[in-house]
């Protein structure tokens, strides 16, 4: 590429998918490249962690090389590497950790270890614009992460700073939208099955409970939703005549509560500005309701494209790019960390 910008190279193997990206520090993206790994974890219901390590395995260092060459990037375009280092499965972490650190002894660039969740606030930041596109929020703002591992809502000072206001107390809003597609029998991992059922549905036509609404705090729960929803499938029994009414009931318990608790931080912060991502954040109606929130409010709220909500590198790059161009970096010795809180 004919440009003076320096790219991060970014590797993202935390859960099953294999993602590499070139990014740089204003979040423009050049190019991704991601191996999706849901036709080989379909069959068991969920992800295998040790499938999904032997696939990173065998995909990763293919993906690099082809990201490279497509791009025609050399080594002397790179600025640094960024990897996902936390949280995740250990297995598939240390894939990509090793060829990071690898590549990076190899021809002697940094290499900065990303907090996966910090990554995913960042998505919201990434543009494939140009490469002098900037985007990024220099105010503080709310960031809501719902994916199939978390749902947490965090206060962003600023970038770099994040205070966990709350988060679930069971199942992720993904494992609670994934599980109601289990039960549906719609296969895995169906969020956005119920998605898209949910377009044609009712969403008053069945009630379902919203936990943890009159507490005074951000913590959520779905268990009792998904208990709830396993004990009306049991009543309705042939649930295909109401498949699309049920997923739009459903799925709009969980939107309102998440809504809810978003608009309750930002009065209460006295913010107007917010950020959704995470795998949920593909949600239709989700975004429908964000974008409601925004523009009844004057406030402004970033979702990133598809490609940037789920599992992706370009969010680690920039979360890796804004660190190594303040000349931040890992030792050689940083280790894979399965579970670890954002701070
Ligand atoms: O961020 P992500 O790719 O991986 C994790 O870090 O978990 O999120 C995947 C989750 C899955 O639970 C998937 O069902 C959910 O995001 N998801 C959706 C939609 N698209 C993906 N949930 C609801 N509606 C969607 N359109
Ligand atoms: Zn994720």
């Amino acid at each position: 590429m004919d440009t003076n910008t320096l790219f991060t190279l970014a590797i993202e193997t935390s859960c099953d998918d294999t993602s590499v990206a070139l990014v740089n520090e204003n979040g423009f993206v050049l190019s991704q490249m991601t191996a999706n790994q849901d036709l080989v974890h379909k069959d068991f219901g969920g992800v295998v962690p040790e499938i999904a390590g032997r696939q990173h395995y065998e995909s990763l260092v293919p993906l690099i090389d082809q990201l490279m060459s497509k791009n025609q990037i050399t080594w002397s375009a790179v600025r640094g590497i960024a990897v996902t280092s936390r949280p995740g499965l250990v297995g598939s972490l240390i894939v990509g950790l090793v060829t990071a650190k690898t590549l990076a002894l190899i021809h002697k660039k940094p290499f900065m270890g990303v907090h996966h969740i910090e990554g995913h606030i960042l998505s919201a930041f990434l543009n494939e614009q140009s490469p002098e596109t900037n985007q990024i929020w220099q105010e503080p703002f709310v960031a809501l992460v719902v994916s199939g591992g978390h749902t947490q809502l965090y206060h962003v000072p600023q970038i770099g700073q994040y205070e966990t206001l709350g988060q679930t107390q069971d199942d992720a809003a993904g494992e609670a939208f994934d599980k109601f597609a289990k039960m549906l029998g719609l296969g895995y991992p169906g969020g956005v099955l119920v998605d898209r059922y949910a377009q044609k549905g009712n969403r008053k036509a069945y009630e379902f409970p919203r936990s943890l609404m009159k507490e005074d705090h951000y913590n959520f729960s779905f268990s009792g939703l998904k208990s709830h929803a396993q004990r009306k499938l049991l009543e309705i029994g042939e649930v295909a005549p109401v498949l699309e009414d049920l997923s739009a009931s459903y799925q709009e318990a969980i939107v309102d509560v998440l809504m809810y608790k978003l608009e309750k931080a930002l009065r209460s912060l006295k913010l107007k500005k917010f950020v959704i991502t995470g795998g949920v954040s593909a949600n239709s109606r989700l975004r429908e309701r964000a974008q409601e929130l925004a523009s009844k409010n004057q406030w402004q709220v970033l979702i990133p494209p598809l490609k940037f909500c789920t599992d992706n590198a370009a969010m680690i790059g920039l979360a890796g790019a804004l660190r190594i161009k303040k000349g931040e970096f890992s030792p050689q010795t940083l280790g894979p960390v399965p579970r670890e809180e954002l701070r």
